[in-house]
C-alpha cells in the first residue's frame, strides 16, 4: 500500500525521506519518487522499482534541499511506471503533491481540466490534484499569506473518495502543506523541524510528539511552527501527542525477519493486551467503555465485523461472547456487509477490529453501521487510526507496530482482548461469577503458557523441511478449533503461496475428502475434549486414504498420527492463542524452506487502505 513522508526542517531532507521511504516497505509498494524544494524550485526524482532503486539514480545525488515530500506507491490507477510514481506536477511545475487514497471522481475533474488545457501525463487519478491546485491559485486575485491554503482547501472540496496529501509549491518555498481525508496522515514535532508519515514506525526514530491528524483538517509546516485548519480556513488548536512506542520495536532485533520477531513477542504482547483489565479480586475493566447492565440487556445482537485475520480472532470472539453472556454474535467480511443491508438497528451492538485501523472496507462497514443507529466499537492496535475517529468506542490491543504483512502477534492480542470484553459485558450482566473466574485465571496464565509453546519448535521445523515443496494442504478442526484452521491456512497461503483449504473436520465426507490421496498433508488441531474423538475418526478416515498428518493438540492421542505437536491445556475459549503459535511457526518455516520474502509476501499489503 502507498506509504507517505516528509521532512521540513534545516537538515538535508533527502537522507531522512529516504530513511522513511525503507520504513516504509514492508507496506508494499511498486515505486518510489522524492521532491525537495532548492532555490525557489521544486525537484523531482523517481522511478519504478525499489526505494534502492530510487537511491541509485544519478539526479538524486543532487538534491540538497531542507524541505521535501516522499512516496511509495502501490499501483491502483496506471501500471507500475516512472510516469505513475509520485511526487506528480501540476503543468506549470509549480505545485508537487504525495497521494494515499483513491480519487474516485478523477474522471469528470480530468475531463473539467482538460477543458481548460491542462494537459496529463500519466494514467494516475493523482495527477489531477496539483493541476487543480494550480487553477485555483491562479484564478484568485487575493494575494494574501492563505493563498496557497485557499487553492488546497478549494481543490480538496471538489475531490471524492480518499486521500492523505502532501504538497509543495513554488510560490511558498518555505512551507509544505498535509491534509486528509480518510486515509491516515500524522505530523512528527521535532526541534525547529517537523515530520510527516502515514506511519509512525516510519518516523518514531526522530521523535515520539505526534499531532494526529483528523478528517478534513488541513496543517501549514514550516520548520519552527505546525498550524491547522478547517476547510474554512478557521485556525484549529492541536496537541502534540506523545506515542510511547519504543523506537527500537520498529526494528527487528536481531531475529532474521519480522514475521518470526512478531511471533516470538507474543508472550509479551499478550500481557500487555491483559494489562491492569483484569485481576481476580475486582470487576474487569476496559478504559473507555461504560456500559451499565440496562444497556446491555437491550442489545439483543452483536456483530463482529473485520476481513482476514482480524476477522478470524472475531470467530473466536463469537464463540466467547456466546458462551458467556449468551448474546448471540454474528461474524461477517467487512467487504460482504457493507453492501448486503445487514439487519442493524439500535439495539445491535457492532465490534469492528482492525490491526491498522485504517482498513477501508472495515471503515466503511462501520459507517454503515452507525448510519442504522448501532452502537460501535473499534478494536484496533494503532492509537489515532482512523477507525478509532469513527467508532463510538475505541479499544486497543497492545501489541506494539506489527511490521510484517502477516498478522500474528495482533490476532492473539485481538482474541485475549475479546474475551476480556465477553467477561466485561458478563460481569455487569452479572452472569455466572463462577465461571468467569476460572476464565480469569486462565487469561492471567496465558503469557507464561505462550512461552512455553515457544520453546518446542524443533519438530515443527523438521516436518516443514518435509513438506514444503507440496502444493496443497487441509486445515481441520471443530468449534473453536475450526476457527484456528481458517487461520492457519490463510497464514500458509500468505507467505508460502501452497494452496490450502480449511474444513470443519465434520464436513471432510461431504466432499473435500475427494482430493485427499497419497501424501496430501493434512493438519489436525485438537483442543476441545469433547469434540476431539470425533475430528480423530475424521483424521481416521484421512489417514486410511494415504495423507500425511500434522496434530497440534492438548490430548493424549495415539500415535497413528505422522506428527503431533503437544501444547499445555488451558480454557477451550482461549484455546486458540495457543495452537496457532505452532501454526505460525509452520508457515514461516515452509516459507523459509522455500527461499521466500516472509515479511513482504507477494501481491500483498499491510494495510488495506482501498477497496
Ligand atoms: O489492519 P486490519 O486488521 O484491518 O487488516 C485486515 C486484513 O487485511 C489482515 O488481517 C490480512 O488478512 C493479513 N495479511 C493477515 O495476515
Amino acid at each position: 500500500m502507498c506509504g507517505i513522508v516528509g521532512y521540513i526542517g534545516k537538515k538535508n531532507a533527502k537522507p531522512i525521506l529516504i530513511n522513511g521511504l525503507s520504513r516504509l516497505e514492508y507496506r508494499g509498494y511498486d515505486s518510489a519518487g522524492i521532491a525537495t524544494i532548492e532555490d525557489d524550485k521544486i525537484e523531482v526524482v523517481k522511478s519504478k522499482g525499489r526505494v534502492s532503486t530510487l537511491e541509485s539514480i544519478e539526479d538524486i545525488k543532487n538534491l540538497k534541499g531542507t524541505i521535501g515530500i516522499a512516496h511509495t506507491r502501490w499501483a491502483t490507477h496506471g501500471k507500475p511506471s516512472k510516469e505513475n510514481s509520485h511526487p506528480h506536477f501540476d503543468n506549470s511545475k509549480s505545485f508537487a503533491v504525495v497521494h494515499n487514497g483513491i480519487i474516485e471522481n478523477y474522471i469528470e475533474l480530468k475531463k473539467f481540466l482538460t477543458n481548460k488545457d491542462y494537459k496529463f501525463y500519466s494514467e494516475t487519478d493523482t495527477e489531477i490534484i496539483p493541476n487543480l491546485i494550480h487553477y485555483y491559485y491562479s484564478n484568485d486575485l487575493n494575494d494574501d499569506s492563505l493563498k496557497f491554503l485557499r487553492a488546497v482547501t478549494k481543490a480538496c472540496s471538489e475531490l471524492k473518495g480518499s486521500f492523505a496529501l502532501e504538497i509543495l509549491s513554488k510560490f511558498n518555498p518555505t512551507e509544505i502543506i498535509v491534509v486528509r481525508h480518510d486515509s491516515p496522515l500524522v505530523i512528527g514535532k521535532g526541534d525547529s523541524e517537523n515530520y510527516i508519515s502515514s506511519d509512525i514506525p516510519a518516523i518514531l526514530s526522530y521523535t515520539k510528539d505526534f499531532y494526529i491528524l483528523n478528517d478534513d483538517e488541513f496543517g501549514i509546516l514550516t520548520s519552527k511552527t505546525a498550524n491547522f485548519y478547517d476547510s474554512n480556513l478557521n485556525k484549529i488548536n492541536k496537541k502534540a501527542v506523545n506515542i510511547d512506542w519504543n523506537s527500537s520495536s520498529a526494528e527487528k532485533d536481531g531475529y532474521e525477519d519480522f514475521m518470526l520477531k512478531e511471533i516470538y513477542e507474543q508472550p509479551n504482547s499478550i500481557r500487555e493486551t491483559i494489562g491492569s483489565r483484569i485481576s481476580l479480586d475486582s470487576k474487569c475493566y476496559i478504559e473507555n467503555i461504560d456500559f451499565t447492565k440496562r444497556f446491555l440487556k437491550s442489545i439483543n445482537k452483536i456483530y463482529i465485523v473485520a476481513c482476514g485475520t482480524a476477522m478470524h480472532a472475531g470467530l473466536c470472539g463469537k464463540v466467547v461472547l456466546e458462551d458467556i453472556c449468551g448474546i448471540p454474535t454474528e461474524v461477517d467480511i467487512a467487504s460482504e456487509f457493507r453492501y448486503r443491508n445487514p439487519i442493524i438497528d439500535e439495539k445491535t451492538l457492532v465490534i469492528f477490529i482492525s490491526q491498522s485501523g485504517e482498513t477501508a472496507d472495515t471503515i466503511a462497514a462501520l459507517k454503515l453501521s452507525k448510519s442504522k443507529g448501532a452502537t460501535t466499537i473499534a478494536i484496533t492496535n494503532v492509537v489515532g487510526s482512523s477507525i478509532t475517529r469513527e467508532a463510538d468506542y475505541s479499544i486497543y490491543t497492545h501489541a506494539g507496530p506489527e511490521i510484517a504483512v502477516a498478522s500474528t502477534k495482533a490476532y492473539t492480542a485481538q482474541v485475549v482482548l475479546l474475551a476480556i470484553l465477553a467477561i466485561y459485558f458478563a460481569e455487569i450482566l452479572e452472569i455466572n461469577s463462577d465461571k468467569l473466574l476460572k476464565l480469569k485465571k486462565s487469561i492471567l496464565e496465558l503469557p507464561s503458557l505462550v512461552k512455553e509453546v515457544l520453546k518446542n519448535t524443533d519438530d515443527i521445523k523438521d516436518f516443514a523441511k518435509k513438506v514444503y515443496k507440496e502444493k496443497d494442504m487441509f486445515f481441520l478442526g471443530r468449534g473453536i478449533d475450526y476457527t484456528v484452521a481458517r487461520e492457519a491456512s490463510l497464514k500458509l497461503k500468505e507467505i508460502s503461496y501452497i494452496h490450502s483449504e480449511a474444513y470443519p473436520a465434520g464436513e471432510l465426507k461431504h466432499g473435500p475428502i475427494a482430493l485427499i490421496e497419497n501424501d496430501v498433508t493434512v493438519v489436525g488441531i485438537l483442543t476441545d475434549s469433547h469434540l476431539s474423538k470425533k475430528t480423530i475418526s475424521n483424521l481416521q478416515e484421512v489417514i486410511t486414504r494415504g495423507a500425511k498428518t500434522f496434530i497440534i493438540t492438548n490430548q493424549n492421542v495415539d500415535n497413528d498420527f505422522d506428527n503431533v505437536i503437544k501444547i499445555p491445556k488451558i480454557n477451550t475459549l482461549l484455546s486458540p492463542i495457543l495452537s496457532i503459535i505452532p501454526l505460525q511457526l509452520f508457515s514461516y518455516y515452509i516459507s523459509k524452506e522455500k527461499g521466500l520474502d516472509v515479511d513482504k509476501p507477494r501481491n500483498l499489503a499491510k494495510s488495506v487502505t482501498v477497496e
